[in-house]
């Protein structure tokens, strides 16, 4: 365990000695088999696994819920040593950010839509988190959860554009036995939202079933999930959005998804109460 960038470098230094692979996973913490399945994948291929764990501030927008976002190291730390992570970087906010930082990160386009338009600057503080982040850890891999689709959309992006030598690794979406996608946000969940929740699930899984109906179009597939997801009495529906995948393109409404030779994402955000769930389904057509 390492709570200062010193230490971290210096416990790093000796992990990766004799050219060893570090594969690292980043994480807001209040782990859960999401965050493991990540671990594990890591620990799979590389030979060093770094974990850290930062609610990062810069991603959080005013009145979003940064001051009640879950904590419990305890539990993470116990969780991260059972996936045989060798070392985790759990630094305060002075740590990463001993002033405002000047810089910003900007990945232009793909954060235009979807979480992005819902949450002005969320990507820019991903990006300056996970930058420092990488400049930070030097990963041989960085290993990445496609329930945060745009996330990976965006990282991989900026890892191209500014020349990380580090290699993306993405990792399926885990889910509870009803198909509710793992989330450390799920915890603010009444036990009423928690049972209305499955429709986020249910209605992607339906989706896949209409969408090579023949004359389904991008526009007929999204009104159904939308209807499907107003079926629920609590659910408040954010965004739901058909496009291009991992370009984030649009796609025209009246395009019919069986003519479609493309990789496209089906991406909801939905609130219950003051909790803002996300989930989506990609839809390989190539
Ligand atoms: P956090 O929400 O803690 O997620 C850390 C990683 O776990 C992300 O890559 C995310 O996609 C993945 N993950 C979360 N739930 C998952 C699930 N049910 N199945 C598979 N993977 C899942 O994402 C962040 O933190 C932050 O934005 C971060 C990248 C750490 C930058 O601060």
């Amino acid at each position: 365990i390492c709570r200062t960038i010193a230490d971290l470098k210096e416990k790093l230094h000796t992990l990766r000695s004799g050219g060893k692979s570090v594969g690292f996973v980043p994480t807001m913490g209040y782990l859960h088999e999401g965050h493991a399945s990540l671990l594990r994948k890591a620990r799979e291929r590389d030979d060093v696994v770094v974990l850290s764990i930062f609610v990062n501030p810069m991603q959080f927008g005013p009145g979003e819920d940064l001051d009640r976002y879950p904590r419990n190291e305890e539990r993470d730390l116990a969780l991260a040593e059972s996936c045989g992570c060798d070392l985790v970087f759990l630094p305060v906010q002075e740590e990463m950010y001993p002033s405002r930082p000047l810089t910003s990160v900007k990945i232009s386009g793909l954060t235009e839509r979807l979480c992005g338009a819902s949450r002005p600057g969320h990507f820019d503080g991903v990006g300056l988190v996970v930058g420092k982040l990488f400049n930070l850890v030097s990963p041989t891999r960085a290993y990445f959860g496609m329930k945060d689709a745009q996330q990976v959309a965006v990282i991989k992006t900026m890892t191209a554009d500014l020349n990380f030598d580090v290699e993306i690794v993405t990792g399926e979406i885990v889910r509870e036995p009803d198909g509710l996608a793992l989330s450390s946000r799920n915890v603010y969940l009444s036990p009423v939202q928690r049972e209305q929740a499955v429709v986020l699930s249910r209605s992607l899984r339906e989706a896949k079933e209409m969408c090579m109906k023949p004359g389904m179009t991008s526009g007929g597939l999204i009104k159904a999930v939308r209807e499907a997801i107003n079926g629920a009495q609590d659910a408040v529906i954010d965004y739901v959005e058909l496009l291009l995948y991992p370009s984030l393109e649009p796609v025209p409404e009246d395009q019919p998804l069986n003519e479609l030779r493309e990789t496209f994402i089906v991406a909801l955000a939905v609130k219950f109460g003051t909790t803002r769930l996300i989930d989506n389904a990609l839809f390989d057509h190539t």
